[in-house]
């Protein structure tokens, strides 16, 4: 192939892997993970005596849920739990991300807001919320005078996700990762202490309420976990539907009576 057809195979095959899904070039060099595969070693076949039990193949079932909660249940402290979520191995998201995300702002602000999960931004940088919907939630928080940096801990939040993994291509998190990490979510209230949770869409709400429906539940308020909740539509749905902001400011002028009262 001359230079010129050499680049249209290779547009033509980064096309169709972006039409795939493929977002992200992790690596500057590609892997051949078949060649990798045929270079292993192969198993060899066990042995089994003639006349004894048959082997058990039966594989281990595990509980990724009661494996979480056992881990959750042994964290003291925030820096606890962080380790204990990174050691935690059952989450599959955690293969395809970068980073593990954990939270951002003050641990003992008086509001902790909940989201989804990273996006390609957050996996990045390892921090939640800083692509463009986590600059316009920061926005959205100074217009009522709170934030994750803000000088008088009283005025502080505190930020973290329902999981701490990029899903690939920013997919929604299906109920079986909601329902495996949500014990360390619980956790991470407990520890963390605040007095109100914001909950920012349906994951979140997923998570912590059971159900859906984010149109229907913003702006009411419920108890959680023993603290008062606000959903909130989520800062990117804002960015794709303008209209909603209404709405969202109706919110946050909530929260902001919340808090002064
Ligand atoms: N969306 C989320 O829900 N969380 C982030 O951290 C970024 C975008």
């Amino acid at each position: 192939m001359d230079s010129g057809e050499t680049y249209w195979a290779d547009r033509a095959a980064l096309e169709w892997q972006v039409e795939l899904g493929v977002s992200d070039a992790v690596q500057d060099k590609p892997v051949d993970r078949y060649a990798l595969d045929a270079a292993k070693p192969k198993p060899k076949a066990p042995v089994t005596p003639p006349d004894g039990p048959p082997p058990s193949v039966a594989p281990e079932e595990v509980d990724a849920v009661a494996e979480a909660r056992r881990l959750a249940a042994g964290a003291i402290d925030l820096a606890g739990l962080a380790t204990a979520m990174q050691g935690f191995e059952h989450c599959e998201l955690k293969r395809g991300a970068r980073s593990f995300v954990f939270s951002d702002g003050q641990a003992a602000a008086r509001v902790m807001i909940v989201g989804e999960a990273p996006g390609r931004d957050e996996d990045r940088a390892g921090k939640p919320f800083v692509g463009r919907a986590g600059q316009l939630l920061d926005r959205m928080l100074e217009a009522i005078d709170v934030g994750r940096a803000h000088g008088d801990a009283t005025r502080a939040v505190y930020i973290t996700n329902v999981l701490p993994w990029r899903p690939p291509s920013n997919r929604t998190p299906d109920k079986a990762e909601i329902a495996m990490m949500l014990p360390f979510l619980e956790r991470h209230v407990a520890l963390a202490a605040p007095d109100i949770l914001v909950l920012m869409g349906n994951t979140p709400c997923q998570a912590l309420l059971g159900r859906t429906g984010i149109t229907r539940m913003r702006g009411e308020w419920v108890e959680v976990l023993g603290k008062p909740c606000l959903p909130m539509f989520h800062p990117a749905y804002l960015l794709r539907n303008p209209i909603a902001k209404r709405e969202a400011w109706a919110d946050l002028l909530a929260l902001k009576a919340r808090l002064r009262g």
